[in-house]
């Protein structure tokens, strides 16, 4: 089971992924990683993992739809089974989003669909909710609207500031993404319309 995952940032997330995919929790390998930031930490990670990575700069091409283009083709010439968007900061047009249909996932930190878009966990600390949380889902043509695959709740307490309610996020993310990701390597998650299933691998 072949996996690309996207990433623009940190890449702790990347970590998690890398990890669990040598230690076996996810019954697949992490093939390439893709990302619009030569300069991020993730694509260090992955040049330390020995990962393949896919760097672009989207100002060297005339429209999205090129570079995705370029990703496409790169994606199938890898037969990547999964597309996993850790802190991918980009919207995607129908070129990735079509192509990868039922096998592009994201994670955000919220529990969609409250908070949708950038700064999730600021917005919910000016919100004032006293629990949010993360959200795995597909990822269609929208900002965090896709069909919702699993969420995990984190309470939010009076003296929770950015930095530590994003710590306690990003902990609970770190198990929850592979933990998905296994179900896919899996053939557990099935998508029927908006309609998201996890069940018994059919024999
Ligand atoms: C995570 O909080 C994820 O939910 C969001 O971007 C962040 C990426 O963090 N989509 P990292 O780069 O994996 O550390």
């Amino acid at each position: 089971f072949r996996i690309a995952v996207f990433a623009s940032g940190q890449g702790s997330n990347f970590q998690s992924l890398v990890e669990a995919a040598s230690n076996g929790k996810i019954e697949g390998s992490i093939e390439l990683l893709v990302s619009d930031k030569p300069q991020a930490l993730v694509v260090q990670k992955a040049q330390a993992a020995g990962i393949h990575c896919h760097l672009f700069q989207p100002k060297d091409y005339p429209s999205r739809e090129a570079y995705e283009q370029e990703i496409v083709e790169k994606l199938n010439a890898l037969k990547i089974d999964l597309v996993v968007l850790a802190g991918y900061m980009r919207l995607l047009t129908p070129v990735i989003v079509e192509g990868y249909a039922g096998r592009l996932i994201n994670i955000h930190p919220s529990l969609l669909p409250a908070f949708p878009g950038k700064n999730a966990i600021g917005q919910a600390l000016d919100y004032g909710v006293t629990l949010t949380g993360i959200t795995v889902h597909f990822v269609d043509g929208g900002m965090d609207t896709g069909p919702i695959i699993a969420q995990r709740a984190v309470e939010v307490s009076a003296e929770d500031t950015a930095e530590s309610l994003g710590e306690s996020i990003h902990a609970l993310e770190q198990q929850l993404y592979p933990e998905v990701v296994s179900w896919f390597a899996k053939g557990l998650v099935k998508l029927d319309g908006r309609k998201v299933t996890i069940g018994a691998k059919e024999c």
